[in-house]
């Protein structure tokens, strides 16, 4: 048997041994602890609706088995029961909370969770709980019907059931990462292939996931807070199995039954993104290329000559001097300061990709002063490991020690102070290049590869954020990371890594952007036209009217292809390219918003329908459309020459963006596609903020009247929006140095009012003295706005106000 054979988990399940009794069952101030096989398995009950189950190794338990948890978890006093019957099915003890109930069976030894109506949560299937050496594997019971969520970044469908994937992070255009995935099964198999859209491993690996029971329509969640190589099988036809390669089984089990709920309660659990600096949400221009220092001004200066709003200018690995993290190419860029300033004059800021991976050069500084520090992974032997990546022989920090991360937090620091706004952090996985990375050990030799391998990044950007918090305190940081883990979303964003200059591979992202925004990281994008492989015109104009629609927008490609710029491809082009980068500056408040709620909540920016529509059967396998929001419905354009295309409407009413056609849901219709859009629909009730014309860049941008774009429903209803203003870059917002405002419209018969009330202490930069009302989906004649009314004109209706409350009244 070969090791990959091995590695893959298919060929040793036969040997695992299942745990089949329980020897004894005893109450704790937080649960049960039970004594099983000579293990002890504990129950923590960590909210009513939130239960943990965890099983020794050895008799000792890991009480920080990652990084991913960051509060404490026991830290409610909940209230909880136990009781013993003796039934026939053997001795069993029951633990009910509120929310939930825990069986544990003696003899057979089982671990259930039910909902206290008896609805399934999380039930054993033969084999509950096996181990073999160091791995584990759970099982549980799943019908076919059911559907599975979540998991992070992932190809394929959203819905994962049927399918089987490894949590491991790869660097997927890597020649070694297919590797990973045939193992053991046919070359063939397009799972196997980095370019197609089914590709397995990928860069992040995020160990939680949500089961739909279809036939109580309920939704339960599982988090496994273990790091190491896992392989998740929802493949089986009544089962689906969970394998760790190492470490310990700690589960955190959510009895939802709202997806969103398990969302919040996850997100409780492993931290939610932290507010973005608006600049990040503005539209930003990437290449790899060895650009110089005055072609970078050129790219400055041409966007704002071709009236094409732009935020962030982003410069890869060619800036470098020899690929050396933390310097400038000399020659390339001779004085990066004063390039810097003048970027900064005229509203961009800057972001530099810095990688893990530091030149092996003895004399260069910061190999050096890692060296002396001792503060690199080392191998077995003792030795410093080395990789190869861009520089060639490669060493890597071992950003397991906290002294390592405030090293590199001191070298970002030093960036950051020198005018950088933002750090790209790549190849993170860790990648390796030709080396096998499994002789990269952490804790000066302590710990193995297999326990750090998936959690490199989060450290990394901990490290980063770290740094970048040291030299301006008062800034919300910004960093985008490739590789992650649970609990990334605190520090960065991610982007999907390499994708293609192909339709499927924009197709793909949506899914993809979904489960990522499922598993806490609401922070994502796609490259923009495609990273590899020459875009063509029809693709590029259809993914940046789709990529202005996603939380993070990014035009990126490859070294050695076409330009890809907002204006390569002519004129006819460009404006229409302007048109779409116009609307999501337009729409930033609205996007603003979302974020914000993200980091309350972690709902997702970019969700697939089934996160708002979870009880509608039609919505729950829909990939090929989303939520921009919570309120916007997007279908982007998927092939070449597609003049219209099928649009799923969930219930309520949907009105067309474009020409206010009232439309209900739940159904199907058919939009037409023309060069200038794609289909987008605002849901009824929606109060959608706006700013009236799009700046040249978000940063600094505090317009004097904001837009409210009052989407009617057509039946009676009550929903509720935000807007969210504040100074958009320093932290001041969670200090009060905000104005926020909930938006209740209700429509009662034919009357429609909406209720603005407002909170926070407001903030310096704040000039606004007016909305504007506009009206969709009806036509109102007139608008009472706190008693007085005000004609519609052109289905607007402007106002004075200065970020207090208000009350406006119509009758459609
Ligand atoms: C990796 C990144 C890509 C970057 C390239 C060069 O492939 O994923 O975005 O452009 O490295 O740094």
């Amino acid at each position: 048997m070969s090791p990959t054979v091995e590695r893959a988990g298919v060929s040793d399940a036969q040997y695992f041994r299942n745990f089949t009794r329980v020897d004894s069952v005893e109450k704790t101030a937080q649960g049960l602890s039970a004594e099983l096989h000579g293990e002890r398995l504990r129950v923590d009950v960590v909210r009513a609706d939130v239960v943990r189950f965890a099983i020794s190794r050895g008799g000792v338990f890991d009480e920080y088995p990652s990084h991913a948890v960051c509060v404490d978890p026991l830290a409610a006093a909940v209230p909880f029961t136990v009781e013993e019957t003796t039934g026939d099915d053997g001795r069993v003890v029951r633990l009910r909370t509120s929310g939930l109930v825990v069986t544990v069976g003696m003899a057979p030894f089982r671990l259930d969770v039910h909902r206290p109506d008896g609805s399934p949560v999380a039930v054993g299937a033969d084999g509950a709980y096996a181990i073999l050496n160091d791995a584990f594997v759970i099982r549980r019971r799943c019908r076919g019907a059911d559907a599975i969520y979540g998991l992070g970044e992932k190809t394929g469908p959203l819905n994962r059931r049927g399918r089987d994937y490894s949590l491991w992070n790869v660097d997927v255009l890597d020649p070694r990462a297919s590797g990973e995935f045939a193992a053991a099964r046919a070359q063939t198999d397009p799972r196997a292939d980095p370019t197609s859209t089914e590709f397995d491993p990928y860069y992040v690996s995020i160990p939680f996931f949500y089961h739909l029971d279809a036939a109580s329509g309920t939704m339960a969640g599982s988090f496994v807070d273990n790091p190491y190589r896992a392989r998740y099988d929802f493949s089986g036809p009544e089962q689906y199995s969970i394998r760790f390669d190492g470490g310990q089984y700690v589960e955190y089990v959510f009895a939802g039954p709202r997806m969103p709920d398990i969302l919040a309660a996850y997100t409780w659990l492993t931290g939610r993104i932290a507010i973005p600096p608006v600049w990040s949400l503005g539209y930003q221009q990437c290449r790899w290329f060895a650009y110089r220092q005055a072609d970078v001004e050129a790219l400055a200066h041409r966007h704002r000559q071709e009236q094409i709003p732009c935020d962030g200018l982003w410069l890869d690995i060619e800036h470098m001097d020899g690929y050396r993290v933390f310097t400038w190419d000399p020659q390339r860029f001779p004085d990066p300061a004063a390039m810097l300033s003048r970027l900064a004059d005229a509203g961009y800021r800057l972001v530099t990709i810095v990688d893990p991976g530091i030149k092996h050069d003895p004399g260069y500084r910061v190999f050096d002063e890692a060296v002396e520090a001792d503060l690199l992974c080392r191998t077995e032997g003792g030795g410093v490991f080395v990789g190869q990546v861009w520089p060639g022989d490669t060493a890597f920090p071992d950003f397991t020690l906290p002294e390592t991360r405030t090293w590199w937090g001191q070298l970002t620091a030093e960036q950051v102070r020198s005018g950088v706004s933002g750090i790209w952090n790549d190849m993170n996985e860790p990648a390796t290049g030709a080396i096998d990375p499994q002789a990269m050990l952490f804790g000066r030799g302590r710990h193995s590869h297999a326990r750090f391998h998936n959690q490199y990044a989060l450290l990394m950007a901990m490290a980063t954020v770290e740094g970048m918090r040291t030299a301006a305190p008062d800034r919300r940081p910004f960093v985008l990371s490739r590789a992650g883990s649970p609990g990334i979303q605190r520090y960065a964003a991610n982007w999907m890594g390499d994708n293609l200059s192909r339709w499927d591979h924009l197709a793909m992202s949506m899914p993809m952007a979904a489960g990522l925004g499922l598993s806490g990281q609401a922070f994502v994008g796609a490259d923009v036209g495609g990273f590899m492989g020459d875009t063509n015109p029809e693709l590029f104009l259809r993914w940046m009217q789709y990529g202005v629609l996603t939380p993070f927008c990014r035009n990126h490609s490859a070294i050695q292809h076409v330009d890809q710029y907002a204006w390569s491809f002519g004129p006819v082009m460009a404006n229409l390219v302007r048109e779409a980068v116009r609307l999501r500056y337009r729409l930033i408040p609205y996007l603003y918003a979302a974020f914000v709620e993200a980091s309350r909540t972690g709902a997702p920016v970019q969700r697939p329908l089934v996160f708002d529509h979870q009880d509608d059967p039609l919505a729950r396998d829909v990939d090929d459309e989303y939520l921009f929001g919570p309120d916007l419905l997007v279908a982007p354009v998927l092939a070449a020459g597609m003049t219209d295309r099928r649009v799923y409407l969930p219930a309520g009413t949907w009105v067309d963006w474009y020409d206010g056609t009232v439309l209900s849901g739940p159904g199907f219709v058919t939009a037409a596609t023309p060069m200038d859009r794609i289909p987008l629909y605002a849901r009824g009730g929606a109060v959608i903020p706006m700013w009236p014309h799009a700046p040249e860049h978000a940063d600094g941008y505090q317009p004097r009247s904001t837009e409210l774009h009052v989407v009617v429903p057509a039946g009676d209803g009550t929903h509720t929006s935000v807007l969210v203003e504040d100074d958009g870059t320093t932290i001041a917002a969670e200090g009060g140095a905000v104005r926020r405002t909930v938006f209740t419209l209700t429509r009662t018969g034919r009357v429609v009012t909406v209720h603005a009330r407002t909170s926070g202490d407001g903030y310096p930069e704040f000039v606004r003295e007016a909305f504007v009302l506009v009206i969709r989906g009806a036509h109102p004649h007139e608008v009472r706005v706190d008693g007085v009314d005000h004609r519609v004109t052109g289905a607007r209706v402007r106002f004075t106000n200065h970020g207090g409350d208000f009350d406006a009244t119509f009758t459609v």
